[in-house]
């Protein structure tokens, strides 16, 4: 049974005066200890929040990482760096790493193995531009990302990732892709994974997530959690969405 996962992606936000108040309401609240909560903040904040976390469940994960394990990188951060100050999680081909800095299909596979083979978790983000959705290639696009990554790491290498769809046209937008477009998205991104031989993966869901759409993303969604940008700044919001994920713990983990 796959367990739920809730995963704030504070994106280029924070300070260290505001991330130590953020980082104490959220430890503070009890009732959403049955799920898998995961704090991504910038890298340079990484150690400071990590430090925050300790003897708690609470795990700490990064934005982003090097495909590369050491070397002349001016301004990179490997994957052995993200282990050493505590990292579990990696998000891996965010759309705005993919568009903005534009990382390809191939420099996002290696960095999910770069990730895997540090034993890092990389939350592997898949998902559409607006314009191929209405071009009817959502499928398409999905697959071609998903199988660069499997053709890379291998189905054994894979093994743990965690996949977040999330429409890019629905990330920073306030657009949030519908229920049916999630279940429909989450159910063929699990029916590919199943065909590659990728079983138990778990899909979380991403996009302009909040406390008021949650619940109803992750019972009619069908989602496995959610990976959440500008929700995850506030602890309220947060710690609603993750509520919304407990309240679907169906006793498993
Ligand atoms: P958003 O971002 O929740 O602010 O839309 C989601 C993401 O980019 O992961």
């Amino acid at each position: 049974m796959r367990s739920k996962l809730v995963a704030g992606n504070w994106k280029m936000h924070g300070s260290r005066a505001e991330n130590a108040p953020l980082v104490e309401a959220i430890l503070a609240v009890s009732g959403i200890e049955s799920i898998e909560c995961v704090l991504c903040p910038p890298h340079v904040y990484l150690a400071d929040v990590g430090r925050m976390l300790r003897d708690s469940s609470v795990r700490l994960g990064a934005q982003n990482l090097s495909a590369e394990s050491a070397g002349a990188f001016t301004g990179e951060v490997s994957a052995a760096m993200l282990r050493d100050v505590g990292c579990q999680y990696v998000i891996v081909g965010h759309s705005e790493r993919r568009h903005l800095y534009g990382e390809d299909d191939m420099l996002v596979a290696r960095k999910c193995a770069a990730a895997l083979a540090r034993g890092l978790t990389p939350i592997l983000c898949l998902g559409e531009q607006l314009s191929e959705r209405e071009a009817g290639r959502t499928h398409e696009v999905i697959e071609r990302q998903l199988e660069a990554v499997v053709g890379l790491t291998g189905i054994e290498g894979f093994g743990r990732a965690v996949i977040a769809y999330e429409p890019v046209w629905a990330i920073g937008t306030g657009l949030t892709a519908n229920t049916e477009q999630v279940r429909e998205m989450t159910e063929h991104i699990r029916t590919v994974a199943a065909s590659l031989s990728l079983d138990g993966v778990r899909v979380l869901y991403g996009g302009s997530v909040n406390a008021e759409n949650a619940a109803s993303l992750m019972k009619e969604g069908r989602v496995d959690g959610f990976l959440v940008g500008g929700a995850s700044l506030k602890a309220e919001s947060f710690l609603a969405i993750g509520q919304a994920a407990n309240d679907c713990y169906d006793g498993k983990r």
